[in-house]
């Protein structure tokens, strides 16, 4: 999981999208010797590396560098698998996640929401991330798959393992790192394990339930679906919240979108163009293939970067404008084709609700001029924290 070279610098993390532009002019595919990867960046190349899955596999059980030997649950996951496997892990839960199950959740949802600017009342500064953006998620999410309220905690630390890179190029930064996403994984498939040996014979209507009782799919399979929506289901959807609340500020637009002259929906559409929550996505071809002018070879390692095809200029005019009410808007965030996002509709429920919520509540909220702190992955956009000055509506 290494980044490339060019990402190390804590600047370009915040900002890696005058690097996206010229790699799209320079080399929009191009060989990373360093991380034995190739990388891709031109829209159309990335919707192919995203959508052909018989060229490009998202099963990179056999070619990661990683060692996945003392976990055979994330082995087993719909996003590293390939048809007709894949169809199978995802069929059995596609029905929770649809637009009209989602939308049956919103009330609840609604007051999760309201619970957290509950707990902020009388603040006149808050860490939108910390107070908000990361805990109402992570909340929704614990509360589909049907987790005991003291465990949320927990969560947040495994999660971070899971996707954070390691902070220097150095032999022990990167044994650390991968020594903690093992201790993670082990200790969240002990966790999940236990939950799904207790709801075997449930009749609850919560995710672990769904998982536990299906016949189609194997303890290990069990196990890791509760992972993978643990995961997929929280960070991204933290930053999507905070990159909203940054891209409005950032563009002057706060106010206009809390009165309605901005649609919100619309604008959440732009900012998931702007600043993607997922970055970049990785594949291994399946065969030599023909990308770009370029020959990727069987077997080779392929990162598609949706960040940077979402500022192309072959298919979004004025890329690098920050435009709330782009219509047609083409981004990519959710990914492509049969890997699509499961939890898209989720997440766009969310966002819309946090920002309903958080304008509502606050008729000021505007980060402060503190230096802003990176998200240390290359996977994910997005802030550390976002500490902000806020004043209650009356
Ligand atoms: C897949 C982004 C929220 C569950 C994906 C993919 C992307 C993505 C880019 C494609 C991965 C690939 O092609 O390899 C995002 C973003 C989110 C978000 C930007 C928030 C703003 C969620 C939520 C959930 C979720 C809330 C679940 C509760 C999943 C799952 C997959 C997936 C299960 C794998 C689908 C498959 O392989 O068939 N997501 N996601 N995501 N996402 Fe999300």
């Amino acid at each position: 999981l290494r980044p490339p070279e060019e990402l190390y610098d804590r600047q370009r993390q915040l900002d890696p999208f005058d690097w996206y532009a010229r790699m799209r002019r320079e080399s929009p595919v191009r060989y990373d010797e360093s991380r034995k990867m190739w990388d891709v960046f031109r829209y159309e190349d990335v919707d192919r590396v995203l959508s052909d899955y018989d060229a490009f596999s998202s099963d990179m059980r056999d070619a990661e560098a990683v060692s996945f030997d003392d976990d055979q649950a994330m082995r087993r996951t719909m996003i590293n698998a390939e048809p007709p496997e894949h169809d199978r892990l995802r069929r059995f839960v596609d029905e929770r996640f649809r637009p009209g199950t989602i939308r049956e959740l919103q009330p609840r949802l609604e007051a999760f929401a309201a619970e957290f600017l509950d707990a902020v009342e009388d603040a006149d500064r808050i860490d939108l991330v910390g107070d908000f953006a990361y805990p109402f998620p992570v909340t929704v999410i614990a509360e589909l798959l049907g987790i005991p309220a003291d465990r949320r905690d927990q969560f947040k630390s495994w999660s971070d393992a899971l996707v954070a890179s390691p902070t220097e190029e150095t032999t022990a930064a990167m044994e650390k790192n991968e020594r903690q996403r093992q201790r993670a994984r082990r200790e969240m498939a002990e966790y999940f394990g236990d939950l799904l040996d207790e709801r075997a014979d449930g009749d609850g209507d919560d995710l672990i339930t769904l998982a536990a009782t299906s016949d189609d799919l194997e303890r290990d399979e069990k196990v890791g679906f509760c992972i993978l929506l643990l995961i997929a289901g929280n960070i991204t959807t933290t930053n999507l919240i905070t990159n909203a609340v940054w891209c409005f500020d950032e563009h002057d637009v706060t106010d206009a979108v809390r009165t309605g002259e901005i649609d919100r929906k619309q604008a959440i559409e732009e900012v998931l163009r702007y600043r993607s929550p997922a970055q970049s996505i990785r594949r291994v071809a399946t065969r030599d293939v023909e990308l770009g002018g370029e020959t990727i070879e069987a077997g080779e390692l392929v990162t598609a970067w949706i960040g940077s095809a979402n500022r192309d200029p072959d298919v979004f005019d004025a890329p690098e404008e920050f435009r709330p009410e782009r219509s047609p808007n083409r981004h990519i965030a959710f990914g492509k084709g049969i890997h699509y996002c499961l939890g898209a509709p989720l997440a766009r429920v969310e966002a819309d609700i946090a920002l309903d919520a958080l304008l509502d509540r606050f008729d000021t909220i505007e980060p402060t001029d503190e230096p802003k702190s990176p998200l240390s992955t290359q996977l994910l956009h997005g802030l550390e924290a976002l500490p902000c000055r806020v004043e209650r509506a009356e």
